[in-house]
């Protein structure tokens, strides 16, 4: 990989703490940093070199993956860290970190490869970018990208509004939409999965498969995020972006493999018809693994009067050679009865004639997190003469995962954007929800109430007994 510089804004954020100091010290430790590599930490809070490398010690004690307490090897990689205090709407302070990067550069013989990293609130991304630009920062001779997290945009013409201020300081091809469910390895591996055993390739289409389920739960609440989370709602926190991309890695196969083609392929949901097809649900107060938990709006920092969903789940339909017909059910919520994201493709009733209560299941589930396996729903006559289930399950050593931004990270500084988020599959994703939210805001879509630690509202349980189905759940 090329010598580069890494210039991150907002590095003493909660994400820079958590994950991208620990992933870049994951990639330190397996040698996959450049040898020569310079990290520029900004931030508004006055610290020094010392102080910050101090700072990021700490954070890699806490949270790494791996060499937590491995002194020399953290004091290695907080060495190539250099903290400057920026004021982000100060043009001049642009200058004088550009000043800084350069004296860096020539000391370690860097080429002028940047990546700037925006871990920041989203009303700075296109300021920031545009203040790289004017000020000569992002201009070098070298090889610059740009990379940036979400929220991308609040709504369609948000979105599109930013990314037109951000093609006017970065070309287009260099700037990076991080959505970090494409750098989980299991998501990565989906498509390998499937085209490197015949026996999945054959079957999973609509001759076989009677529904596909996307499910991401989680059973934190909203946490200290209220500020933002109150704005956006799961249907923007993790329907727009995570679950449509899900949608699109789960549904792409070798004929139609660009995933613009696959969002675009969705059949669009009318605000006046999107009460059929969407639930919406908001947690009360409940259990969660034995403690009393508030509902959402007893949370702190939320107005008790919100009116914002924690809860989404959607029926969708392709128009695709091998997807049509077959319902796409996906869902998300905070405060559920489990942390767990998984894509379970479920088999056509094996045993149409078969009469008990309990049908008789066949299904194939990927688990993304929290654990990485895979499990294959048989079913085998018992010794009582009744079909019984009988799983197989395939679980990789959790130890040896790496992180999601240790593996995108890594891809940025190569320049390889194939698990980044990209523009036109922002914009379709934008596209197809921004009736959904109107219809929210509204209030054409109920919002039900599910207690915490539930599987969620009733309601999205009949969004498939409408068709003869049933969520697959665990346990
Ligand atoms: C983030 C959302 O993008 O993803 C959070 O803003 C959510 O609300 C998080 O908790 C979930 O990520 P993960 O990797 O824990 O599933």
């Amino acid at each position: 990989m090329q010598a580069s510089a890494f210039v991150l804004f907002g590095a003493t954020g909660d994400l820079a703490k958590r994950k991208i100091f620990p992933a870049l010290y994951n990639l330190h430790l397996e040698g996959k940093l450049p040898e020569r590599f310079a990290v520029f930490a900004l931030g508004r809070k006055p610290f020094n070199d010392e102080l910050f490398r101090v700072h990021v010690a700490e954070s890699l004690g806490r949270f790494s993956r791996k060499g937590k307490e491995n002194a020399a090897a953290i004091a290695d990689f907080a060495a190539r860290i250099q903290y400057h205090v920026l004021d982000a709407r100060d043009p001049e302070s642009y200058i004088r970190l550009k000043h800084a990067v350069e004296k860096r550069e020539t000391e370690l013989g860097l080429p002028g490869n940047r990546l700037f990293y925006l871990s920041v609130a989203p009303e700075h991304f296109g300021p920031i970018a545009m203040h790289i630009r004017e000020s000569g920062l992002g201009n070098e001779d070298g090889r610059t990208r740009l990379v940036i997290e979400k929220p991308f945009g609040h709504d369609l013409a948000s979105a599109r509004s930013l990314n037109d201020t951000l093609g006017r300081a970065f070309p287009s091809d260099d700037i990076y939409y991080i959505d970090h469910y494409l750098g989980k390895p299991m998501v990565q591996n989906l498509q390998a999965l499937i085209a490197s055993n015949p026996v999945l390739k054959a079957v999973l289409n609509n001759h076989y498969v009677a529904n596909v389920q996307i499910t991401a739960s989680e059973t934190v609440g909203v946490e200290a995020r209220a500020g933002y989370y109150d704005q956006a709602g799961a249907l923007r926190d993790m329907f727009q972006n995570h679950m449509l991309q899900l949608l699109m890695m789960t549904a792409r196969h070798s004929e139609v493999y660009d995933k613009r083609k696959i969002i675009d392929s969705v059949y669009p949901v009318n605000k006046d018809e999107a009460a059929n097809h969407i639930v919406r649900g908001r947690y009360a107060a409940g259990e969660i693994e034995g403690n009393a938990v508030p509902g959402y709006r007893d949370e702190p920092g939320v107005d008790p009067q919100s009116n914002t969903d924690t809860y989404v789940a959607a029926r969708l339909q392709l128009d695709d050679p091998i997807w049509r017909g077959v319902p796409f059910y996906i869902r998300t919520g905070k405060r559920l009865s489990e942390k767990s994201t998984r894509i379970v493709f479920v088999f056509k009733n094996p045993l149409e004639s078969h009469s008990s209560e309990d049908p008789v299941r066949n299904y194939l589930s990927i688990n993304i997190q929290p654990n990485q396996s895979v499990d294959f729903q048989l079913n085998l006559h018992g010794l009582n003469g009744e079909i019984q289930p009988v799983p197989l399950h395939f679980a990789t050593d959790a130890e040896e995962v790496p992180e999601a931004y240790e593996l995108l990270l890594f891809d940025a500084l190569h320049g390889d954007p194939t698990f980044f988020a990209h523009w036109d599959e922002i914009e379709l994703s934008w596209k197809w929800v921004q009736p959904i939210l109107e219809a929210f805001e509204e209030r054409i879509v109920p919002l039900h109430a599910y207690p915490a630690g539930s599987n969620g509202p009733l309601a999205a349980d009949r969004l498939l007994a409408e068709q003869g189905f049933a969520w697959v759940e665990h346990g």
